[in-house]
Protein backbone atom coordinates (compact mmCIF):
# COMPACT_ATOMS: atom_id res chain seq x y z
CA UNK A 1 0.00 0.00 0.00
CA UNK A 2 1.66 3.40 -1.22
CA UNK A 3 1.62 6.17 1.36
CA UNK A 4 -0.01 9.16 0.34
CA UNK A 5 -0.01 13.11 1.95
CA UNK A 6 -2.04 15.92 1.65
CA UNK A 7 0.84 18.64 2.04
CA UNK A 8 0.36 22.29 2.56
CA UNK A 9 3.23 24.56 0.02
CA UNK A 10 5.07 24.66 3.37
CA UNK A 11 5.12 20.75 4.19
CA UNK A 12 5.89 20.20 0.00
CA UNK A 13 9.21 21.58 0.91
CA UNK A 14 10.34 18.58 2.72
CA UNK A 15 11.41 15.10 1.51
CA UNK A 16 8.75 12.17 3.43
CA UNK A 17 10.68 9.04 2.78
CA UNK A 18 8.68 7.66 0.12
CA UNK A 19 5.50 9.18 0.94
CA UNK A 20 3.70 10.88 -2.62
CA UNK A 21 2.55 13.98 -1.77
CA UNK A 22 -0.98 15.56 -2.76
CA UNK A 23 -0.80 19.59 -3.27
CA UNK A 24 -3.66 21.76 -3.37
CA UNK A 25 -4.86 24.86 -5.38
CA UNK A 26 -1.55 26.87 -4.18
CA UNK A 27 0.82 24.45 -4.98
CA UNK A 28 -0.87 23.75 -8.58
CA UNK A 29 -1.01 27.31 -8.92
CA UNK A 30 2.90 27.22 -8.16
CA UNK A 31 3.68 24.42 -10.23
CA UNK A 32 1.67 26.35 -13.48
CA UNK A 33 3.86 29.29 -13.16
CA UNK A 34 7.18 27.46 -12.74
CA UNK A 35 6.27 25.16 -15.50
CA UNK A 36 5.57 28.27 -18.24
CA UNK A 37 8.47 29.59 -17.13
CA UNK A 38 10.41 26.78 -18.58
CA UNK A 39 8.30 26.40 -21.30
CA UNK A 40 9.00 29.80 -22.33
CA UNK A 41 13.34 29.14 -21.79
CA UNK A 42 12.78 26.13 -24.28
CA UNK A 43 10.56 28.33 -26.43
CA UNK A 44 13.39 31.26 -26.87
CA UNK A 45 16.00 28.43 -27.32
CA UNK A 46 14.44 27.68 -30.61
CA UNK A 47 16.49 30.16 -32.89
CA UNK A 48 19.48 29.59 -31.29
CA UNK A 49 19.82 25.91 -32.11
CA UNK A 50 21.51 26.20 -35.10
CA UNK A 51 25.05 24.66 -36.27
CA UNK A 52 28.15 26.37 -35.04
CA UNK A 53 26.39 27.41 -31.68
CA UNK A 54 27.99 25.82 -28.53
CA UNK A 55 25.99 23.52 -25.59
CA UNK A 56 28.12 26.38 -23.43
CA UNK A 57 26.20 29.13 -24.78
CA UNK A 58 22.71 27.66 -25.25
CA UNK A 59 24.06 27.27 -21.28
CA UNK A 60 24.26 30.61 -20.81
CA UNK A 61 20.88 31.49 -22.76
CA UNK A 62 19.12 29.39 -20.22
CA UNK A 63 20.31 30.60 -17.67
CA UNK A 64 20.23 34.38 -18.37
CA UNK A 65 16.32 33.83 -19.28
CA UNK A 66 15.40 32.09 -15.85
CA UNK A 67 16.55 34.81 -14.34
CA UNK A 68 15.15 37.29 -16.40
CA UNK A 69 11.31 35.58 -15.58
CA UNK A 70 12.40 35.87 -11.65
CA UNK A 71 13.56 32.33 -11.56
CA UNK A 72 16.66 30.17 -10.60
CA UNK A 73 18.19 26.92 -12.83
CA UNK A 74 17.62 24.23 -10.19
CA UNK A 75 20.69 22.21 -11.30
CA UNK A 76 22.92 24.69 -11.01
CA UNK A 77 25.09 23.13 -8.13
CA UNK A 78 22.56 20.49 -7.67
CA UNK A 79 24.66 17.16 -6.44
CA UNK A 80 27.84 18.78 -8.16
CA UNK A 81 26.23 19.91 -11.24
CA UNK A 82 27.57 23.09 -12.54
CA UNK A 83 25.20 23.71 -15.42
CA UNK A 84 22.12 25.47 -15.61
CA UNK A 85 20.70 22.69 -18.38
CA UNK A 86 21.55 19.74 -19.68
CA UNK A 87 22.57 19.47 -23.51
CA UNK A 88 22.40 15.66 -24.43
CA UNK A 89 23.43 15.24 -28.06
CA UNK A 90 22.71 11.99 -30.51
CA UNK A 91 24.05 8.82 -28.49
CA UNK A 92 24.29 11.20 -25.50
CA UNK A 93 20.86 10.00 -23.43
CA UNK A 94 20.64 12.32 -20.39
CA UNK A 95 22.40 14.84 -18.41
CA UNK A 96 25.15 16.29 -21.10
CA UNK A 97 26.73 18.67 -19.71
CA UNK A 98 27.18 21.86 -21.67
CA UNK A 99 30.73 22.56 -22.98
CA UNK A 100 32.41 24.52 -25.85
CA UNK A 101 32.11 22.72 -28.69
CA UNK A 102 29.49 23.30 -31.78
CA UNK A 103 26.91 22.03 -32.79
CA UNK A 104 26.84 19.85 -35.97
CA UNK A 105 24.99 20.12 -39.11
CA UNK A 106 22.60 16.78 -38.67
CA UNK A 107 22.69 16.29 -34.85
CA UNK A 108 19.96 15.83 -32.68
CA UNK A 109 20.08 17.16 -29.28
CA UNK A 110 17.53 17.18 -26.27
CA UNK A 111 17.99 20.25 -23.87
CA UNK A 112 16.45 19.83 -20.08
CA UNK A 113 15.79 22.62 -18.22
CA UNK A 114 14.70 22.92 -14.67
CA UNK A 115 13.70 26.11 -13.22
CA UNK A 116 12.56 27.00 -9.64
CA UNK A 117 10.19 30.00 -9.01
CA UNK A 118 8.77 31.01 -5.92
CA UNK A 119 9.84 27.48 -4.68
CA UNK A 120 8.06 25.67 -7.13
CA UNK A 121 10.22 23.78 -9.82
CA UNK A 122 9.03 23.73 -13.59
CA UNK A 123 10.97 20.16 -15.29
CA UNK A 124 10.62 19.81 -19.12
CA UNK A 125 12.91 18.94 -22.37
CA UNK A 126 12.34 18.95 -25.88
CA UNK A 127 14.31 17.36 -28.64
CA UNK A 128 16.12 20.21 -31.44
CA UNK A 129 16.76 19.34 -34.89
CA UNK A 130 20.40 21.38 -36.17
CA UNK A 131 20.21 22.00 -39.56
CA UNK A 132 19.59 19.06 -41.99
CA UNK A 133 18.86 16.18 -39.64
CA UNK A 134 18.32 12.09 -41.42
CA UNK A 135 15.13 10.62 -41.74
CA UNK A 136 16.60 8.01 -39.44
CA UNK A 137 16.72 10.28 -36.59
CA UNK A 138 13.83 12.28 -36.54
CA UNK A 139 11.85 9.27 -36.79
CA UNK A 140 13.30 8.57 -33.59
CA UNK A 141 12.08 12.07 -32.20
CA UNK A 142 8.61 11.89 -33.67
CA UNK A 143 8.00 8.32 -31.63
CA UNK A 144 10.18 9.80 -28.66
CA UNK A 145 7.38 12.26 -28.68
CA UNK A 146 4.33 10.28 -28.94
CA UNK A 147 6.03 8.01 -26.23
CA UNK A 148 5.65 11.20 -23.85
CA UNK A 149 2.80 12.02 -24.77
CA UNK A 150 0.88 8.79 -24.52
CA UNK A 151 1.82 9.04 -20.96
CA UNK A 152 0.54 12.25 -21.03
CA UNK A 153 -3.08 11.17 -22.36
CA UNK A 154 -3.18 8.36 -19.63
CA UNK A 155 -2.69 10.25 -16.82
CA UNK A 156 -5.85 10.58 -14.60
CA UNK A 157 -7.15 9.50 -10.99
CA UNK A 158 -7.02 5.72 -10.69
CA UNK A 159 -4.21 4.91 -13.64
CA UNK A 160 -1.27 2.85 -12.45
CA UNK A 161 2.44 3.83 -13.26
CA UNK A 162 3.13 0.49 -14.55
CA UNK A 163 0.10 1.07 -17.35
CA UNK A 164 1.88 3.92 -18.32
CA UNK A 165 5.56 2.29 -18.52
CA UNK A 166 3.64 -0.59 -20.55
CA UNK A 167 1.85 1.96 -22.66
CA UNK A 168 5.08 3.56 -23.49
CA UNK A 169 7.19 1.02 -23.88
CA UNK A 170 5.03 -1.13 -26.68
CA UNK A 171 4.95 1.87 -28.67
CA UNK A 172 8.80 1.96 -28.84
CA UNK A 173 9.12 -1.19 -28.93
CA UNK A 174 6.39 -1.04 -31.90
CA UNK A 175 9.39 0.76 -33.77
CA UNK A 176 11.80 -1.54 -32.46
CA UNK A 177 13.29 0.81 -30.41
CA UNK A 178 14.91 0.34 -26.81
CA UNK A 179 13.39 2.54 -23.61
CA UNK A 180 16.47 3.17 -21.00
CA UNK A 181 15.44 1.84 -17.85
CA UNK A 182 18.16 3.15 -15.48
CA UNK A 183 16.42 6.38 -15.37
CA UNK A 184 12.85 7.50 -14.74
CA UNK A 185 10.34 10.23 -14.03
CA UNK A 186 9.52 11.38 -10.76
CA UNK A 187 7.45 13.28 -8.49
CA UNK A 188 8.13 17.04 -8.29
CA UNK A 189 7.15 20.21 -6.42
CA UNK A 190 9.32 21.82 -3.89
CA UNK A 191 11.50 19.12 -4.10
CA UNK A 192 13.82 18.59 -7.69
CA UNK A 193 13.04 14.87 -7.41
CA UNK A 194 10.88 13.22 -4.98
CA UNK A 195 8.64 9.87 -4.42
CA UNK A 196 7.14 8.52 -6.75
CA UNK A 197 9.88 7.06 -9.30
CA UNK A 198 7.94 7.30 -13.14
CA UNK A 199 9.12 4.06 -15.19
CA UNK A 200 8.92 4.48 -18.84
CA UNK A 201 8.87 0.65 -19.02
CA UNK A 202 6.27 -2.21 -16.79
CA UNK A 203 3.67 -4.54 -16.90
CA UNK A 204 -0.09 -3.04 -16.73
CA UNK A 205 -2.19 -2.96 -13.50
CA UNK A 206 1.11 -2.79 -11.45
CA UNK A 207 2.67 -0.39 -9.61
CA UNK A 208 1.33 3.25 -7.73
CA UNK A 209 -1.89 4.65 -8.26
CA UNK A 210 -2.94 8.11 -9.75
CA UNK A 211 -4.22 10.15 -7.53
CA UNK A 212 -5.86 13.77 -7.54
CA UNK A 213 -2.96 16.11 -6.16
CA UNK A 214 0.14 14.23 -7.67
CA UNK A 215 2.55 16.00 -9.07
CA UNK A 216 5.11 14.45 -11.36
CA UNK A 217 7.22 14.35 -14.58
CA UNK A 218 6.96 11.93 -17.43
CA UNK A 219 9.94 11.73 -19.94
CA UNK A 220 11.25 8.56 -21.52
CA UNK A 221 14.20 7.97 -23.16
CA UNK A 222 13.82 6.07 -26.31
CA UNK A 223 17.31 4.48 -28.02
CA UNK A 224 17.28 3.12 -32.01
CA UNK A 225 19.00 0.37 -30.33
CA UNK A 226 18.97 -1.89 -26.81
CA UNK A 227 18.22 0.27 -24.04
CA UNK A 228 21.56 -0.04 -21.92
CA UNK A 229 23.29 2.93 -20.98
CA UNK A 230 26.70 3.57 -19.70
CA UNK A 231 27.70 6.50 -17.92
CA UNK A 232 31.28 8.67 -18.89
CA UNK A 233 33.80 9.47 -16.46
CA UNK A 234 32.67 13.15 -16.25
CA UNK A 235 30.03 11.11 -13.98
CA UNK A 236 27.13 12.34 -15.50
CA UNK A 237 26.92 11.82 -18.88
CA UNK A 238 24.91 8.84 -20.13
CA UNK A 239 25.32 7.39 -23.79
CA UNK A 240 23.78 4.60 -24.97
CA UNK A 241 26.03 1.34 -25.18
CA UNK A 242 25.89 0.87 -28.42
CA UNK A 243 26.81 4.15 -29.00
CA UNK A 244 23.40 4.52 -31.29
CA UNK A 245 20.82 7.31 -30.96
CA UNK A 246 18.81 8.05 -27.84
CA UNK A 247 16.05 10.67 -27.64
CA UNK A 248 13.58 11.85 -24.78
CA UNK A 249 11.11 14.67 -24.74
CA UNK A 250 9.63 15.57 -20.88
CA UNK A 251 6.54 17.39 -19.19
CA UNK A 252 5.74 18.23 -16.23
CA UNK A 253 2.23 17.32 -15.22
CA UNK A 254 -0.51 17.15 -12.15
CA UNK A 255 -3.42 15.00 -11.71
CA UNK A 256 -6.48 16.74 -11.67
CA UNK A 257 -9.86 15.31 -10.60
CA UNK A 258 -10.51 13.63 -14.37
CA UNK A 259 -7.45 13.59 -16.21
CA UNK A 260 -4.17 16.07 -15.91
CA UNK A 261 -3.24 19.19 -16.36
CA UNK A 262 0.18 20.00 -18.20
CA UNK A 263 2.52 22.26 -16.72
CA UNK A 264 5.16 22.91 -19.23
CA UNK A 265 3.25 23.42 -22.54
CA UNK A 266 4.79 25.23 -24.36
CA UNK A 267 2.92 28.42 -24.55
CA UNK A 268 3.79 29.39 -28.71
CA UNK A 269 2.47 25.85 -29.53
CA UNK A 270 5.93 24.46 -30.41
CA UNK A 271 5.65 20.84 -28.99
CA UNK A 272 7.99 18.95 -30.77
CA UNK A 273 10.20 19.97 -34.00
CA UNK A 274 10.56 21.04 -37.10
CA UNK A 275 9.47 24.16 -34.97
N1 LIG B 1 16.24 17.71 -15.44
C1 LIG B 1 16.66 16.36 -15.16
C2 LIG B 1 15.40 15.57 -14.89
O1 LIG B 1 14.55 15.57 -15.74
C3 LIG B 1 17.61 16.27 -14.02
C4 LIG B 1 18.90 16.90 -14.28
S1 LIG B 1 19.86 16.84 -12.88
C5 LIG B 1 21.34 17.38 -13.40
O2 LIG B 1 15.15 15.01 -13.87
F1 LIG B 1 22.02 17.55 -12.33
F2 LIG B 1 21.86 16.50 -14.24
F3 LIG B 1 21.22 18.52 -14.05
CO1 LIG C 1 12.76 15.37 -14.68
CO1 LIG D 1 14.38 17.38 -16.77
Amino acid sequence: MDQYISVTPQEAATPRDGAIKLHGEEGFAGMRRAGRAAAEVLDALIPHVVPGVTTGELDDLVRTHMIALGGVPATLGYRGFTHSCCTSINQVVCHGIPNDKPLKDGDIVNIDVTIIIDGWHGDTSRMFLVGDVPLKARKLVDVTYECLMIGVNMARPGVQLGDIGAAIQKHAEANRYGVVRDFCGHGLGRLFHDAPEVVHAGRPGTGVELREGMCLTIEPMINIGKGGVKILDDGWTAVTRDRKLSAQFEHSIGITADGCEIFTESPKGLHNPPY
